[in-house]
């Protein structure tokens, strides 16, 4: 079990990789374009890799096949052990992930809805095969079967591909995805954040403390 920090913010990444309880990052161009729109993305994943630990993902920005190769050739020279190229699924996106699994980079193929696209990536080669929770159920369905039947498959047919959720919403999509099967949430910082607390353990601190400080004082 691990948990992913979603997000392209060192400073964020930094804070809460002091928790020590992340080992990896997943960005996406969105996160990128919402976060630092002016930012250069080599520099900016630089930075990330300076203040975190385990796999980097870095989505491919281009569309062909051929450009799709050079880019992620590019992006696994900033670290060959730390860089994980996320690939779109597509038919030329399967033919990347397979090329760039025969020359050893990793890969996180992203952006599915569904076990059978999960199912053909992680035979593609894929180190992490990336379900998109909020966007499965923004359709109207049921994510848990989705992540429960790959992971069954997966477990089956010995394929060594760990499943990523991520487009979590909710502290409930995080709940959900765990019980169902992920190997790994990858969860925004606000929403880690909200992992931590609870009113009642608030309440119960807030009480331990006023007892303290207040202790003796109805002598
Ligand atoms: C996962 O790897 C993606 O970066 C991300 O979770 C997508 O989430 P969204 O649906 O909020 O864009």
């Amino acid at each position: 079990m691990a948990i992913f920090i979603d997000s392209s913010d060192p400073k964020e990444i930094q804070e809460l990789y002091g928790w020590g309880v992340l080992s990896g990052v997943t960005t996406n161009p969105l996160i990128i374009a919402r976060e630092a729109p002016d930012a250069d993305l080599g520099e900016r994943i630089r930075e990330v890799l300076k203040v975190s630990w385990g796999d980097v993902s870095v989505e491919l920005t281009t569309e062909t096949e051929r450009e799709q190769l050079e880019e992620a050739l590019v992006y696994h020279a900033w670290d060959r052990e730390r860089i994980c190229i996320k690939v779109p699924m597509s038919e030329h996106g399967l033919r990347v992930v397979h090329a760039l699994t025969k020359k050893g980079i990793k890969t996180n193929v992203t952006c599915m809805m569904a076990m059978n696209q999960a199912y053909l990536a992680a035979l593609a080669g894929a180190t992490y095969v990336s379900i998109f929770s909020g966007r499965v159920k923004d359709l109207g369905y049921d994510v848990r079967p989705v992540i429960s039947s790959t992971r069954t498959i997966l477990e089956r047919e010995g394929l060594p591909a760990k499943i990523i959720v991520g487009s979590m919403r909710s502290m409930f999509d995080i709940n959900e995805a765990l019980e169902a099967g992920a190997h790994i949430p990858t969860i925004t910082p606000p929403l880690l954040r909200k992992m931590v607390h609870h009113p009642r353990t608030e309440s119960t601190i807030e009480e331990f403390n006023n007892a303290w400080r207040n202790r003796g004082s109805k002598k």
